[in-house]
C-alpha cells in the first residue's frame, strides 16, 4: 500500500503527518471500543494523562476485529515512514510494541512526556473536536504540542513549541525522544486518542546482545 504523508519537520526533527484510508467506516467502532474499555476499567494506567484515562498499553493484541484494523493500518503506515526516515532495508525488522487508548474528559491533560526508548512513537485521533473555541493569543485546547530539543528559542531558533489542532484520523509520527504533552481541553465530550510505540528490530537485537 502507498501512503500520502507530509514531513512537517520542525527543529530539526521529523514529524510526519497522514491520514489513515478507509478510517471514517471505523472510527465509531473503535471509539465505542475504548469507551467499552473504560466502562470495564475505570482506573486505567497512570502514565503522562492528567484527570485523562490511559487505557493498558497492549490494544495491538486486542482480538476486536475494529482494534486488529486499526493495529493493521497504523503498523502499514508507520512502518513505512520509519523505513523510510531511517533509511532502512526492506528486511529490517520493525515492531509495534504497544498501542493504548487516551480519554480526556473536560479538563483533562497529558503532561509533558516523551517515548524512549522506544524510537518511534505517535496518535491517532478518534472522536476530537476539530474546532476548538480559540482566545487571541492562546494554546489552543486539545492541542498536541511538541518541544524543541534545543529549547532556546529566539534569537538561536525557532519558537520552542509548535502545536497541532487534531482531526479525526489524523495520524502523527515522531521520534521517541520528542517531548510533547496535550493542552487541557474544556468540550463537554470527550478527547479520544491512541497512542503507540514503534521498536527498531535491529536496536533491540544489538541491547539483547
Ligand atoms: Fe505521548
Amino acid at each position: 500500500m502507498s501512503i500520502k504523508a507530509e514531513n512537517r519537520h520542525h527543529f530539526g526533527v521529523s514529524i510526519f503527518e497522514s491520514s489513515l484510508p478507509d478510517f471514517e467506516a471505523h472510527r465509531l467502532e473503535i471509539k465505542q471500543a475504548l469507551l467499552d474499555m473504560r466502562a470495564q476499567d475505570t482506573s486505567g494506567m497512570k502514565r503522562s494523562n492528567q484527570r485523562g484515562w490511559h487505557s493498558h498499553d497492549e490494544l495491538h493484541q486486542s482480538k476486536l476485529p475494529a482494534m486488529q484494523w486499526l493495529t493493521e493500518q497504523i503498523f502499514s503506515v508507520g512502518s513505512q515512514l520509519i523505513r523510510h526516515a531511517e533509511k532502512l532495508p526492506p528486511e529490517a525488522p520493525i515492531f509495534l510494541s504497544s498501542l493504548w487508548g487516551n480519554i480526556n474528559d473536560f479538563g483533562a491533560w497529558n503532561a509533558p512526556h516523551a517515548h524512549l526508548p522506544c524510537e518511534w512513537s505517535g496518535v491517532i485521533y478518534i472522536d476530537v473536536n476539530e474546532n476548538p473555541e480559540m482566545e487571541p493569543n492562546a494554546i489552543t485546547p486539545g492541542d498536541i504540542m511538541f518541544f524543541d530539543p534545543i529549547p532556546v528559542g529566539a534569537p538561536y531558533r525557532p519558537s520552542a513549541t509548535v502545536n497541532y489542532t487534531p482531526k479525526n484520523g489524523t495520524l502523527f509520527l515522531f521520534p521517541g525522544y520528542l517531548l510533547h504533552m496535550v493542552a487541557p481541553h474544556y468540550e463537554q465530550d470527550p478527547r479520544i486518542s491512541m497512542a503507540f510505540n514503534f521498536r527498531l528490530g535491529s536496536v533491540i537485537n544489538n541491547i539483547a546482545r
